[in-house]
């Protein structure tokens, strides 16, 4: 594998080995010093034309704790200001000698050009509504170390139209033999669901007690066009994990969340922070995903020391 631009890369023998492979990470970064020799020389660039906390910090970390360089790329305080384009800022950054972009951008297939623009391998750290492949590994690493994937219902709710964290663990969980419910209202659901191995519903209380695992996604007003329903109360009190709802939900249920959260509106903070919550854990097993993805695209295929 030389990129990693979408779980369509992946089919289930390569995504179960990856994460196989990120297990032995989670142990790396459980030692005292959590660290290894592994890409050592190598250069990685990270490229951020969207705001980030969890995913740009996650791949840095990764990429550290493989004793690699780490280049990161600002676009507030770059050339990009002054109306450099992304090939030219892209190839600017090969120039100088780089193994693998790191990239997240606004743009749908922006990951997809630079890899015909540069040698070193691109790792999609999040393109437009398209695709966000390392949320759905680690997510699915998270659920993979408190449950076997293949039969779990999964409920994922809100604003899945404009959501690539979506696209991308309906792609991870069918493969992993998951059921997926979509949850939300008609104007926050894709315009067309053809292809898509899901069941939907319009209504969380439908299907609350009935899930094993409730995905929870931001509305994403960044790429909202017109209101796609009437007001935030409204739409925390249909599809909102309330404290009320989460006592419906079956005493083993997990809940979890990409980040950024929106407490109050999709998730009631009591439940972010309860007993059924993964969402900690979700961003802890984000390093040793990234760590695994950059180690299989960058790596000798030497055993982890
Ligand atoms: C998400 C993203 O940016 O796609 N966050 C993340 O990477 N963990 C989800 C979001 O922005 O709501």
């Amino acid at each position: 594998m030389k990129h990693l631009l979408s779980i369509d890369d992946l089919d289930r023998a390569s995504l179960t080995a990856l994460l196989d492979l990120s297990e032995q990470f989670v142990a790396v970064n459980q030692r005292e010093i959590p660290k290894v020799p592994a890409l050592r020389g190598k250069v990685v660039a990270s490229l951020f034309y969207e705001e980030s906390t969890r995913t740009r910090l996650s791949f840095e970390t990764a990429a550290k704790r493989l004793s690699c360089d780490v280049m990161t790329f600002s676009v507030a305080q770059s050339s990009v200001k002054k109306g450099e384009s992304l090939r030219d800022t892209v190839q600017t950054i090969a120039a100088m000698g780089i193994d693998a972009v790191v990239v997240r951008h606004p743009a749908a297939g922006a990951p997809y050009r630079i890899a015909d623009w540069i040698d070193g391998s691109v790792v999609n750290a999040g393109d437009g509504r398209h695709a966000h492949p390392t949320q759905a590994l680690l997510d699915a690493l998270t659920l993979r170390r408190r449950r076997e994937i293949a039969g779990l219902h999964v409920a994922i709710v809100g604003d899945v139209r404009h959501s690539r964290v979506a696209r991308s663990n309906v792609k991870a969980l069918h493969l992993l033999g998951a059921d997926v419910t979509l949850v939300g209202p008609p104007t926050l659901l894709p315009e067309s669901l053809e292809g898509w191995p899901v069941q939907v519903s319009h209504e969380l209380d439908d299907v609350v007690s009935e899930v094993d695992v409730v995905m929870l996604l931001r509305m994403q007003f960044e790429r909202q066009q017109e209101g796609l329903f009437p007001t935030l109360r409204e739409y925390t009190a249909r599809y909102g994990l309330t404290e009320a709802r989460a006592e419906r939900l079956k005493p083993d249920a997990l809940v979890m969340h990409p980040g950024p959260m929106n407490r109050g509106v999709e998730v009631a903070a009591e439940v972010a922070d309860g007993r059924a919550s993964l969402v900690t854990e979700q961003v802890t097993n984000g390093v040793a995903v990234r760590m695994a993805v950059l180690y299989s695209l960058l790596g000798s295929g030497a055993p982890v020391a």
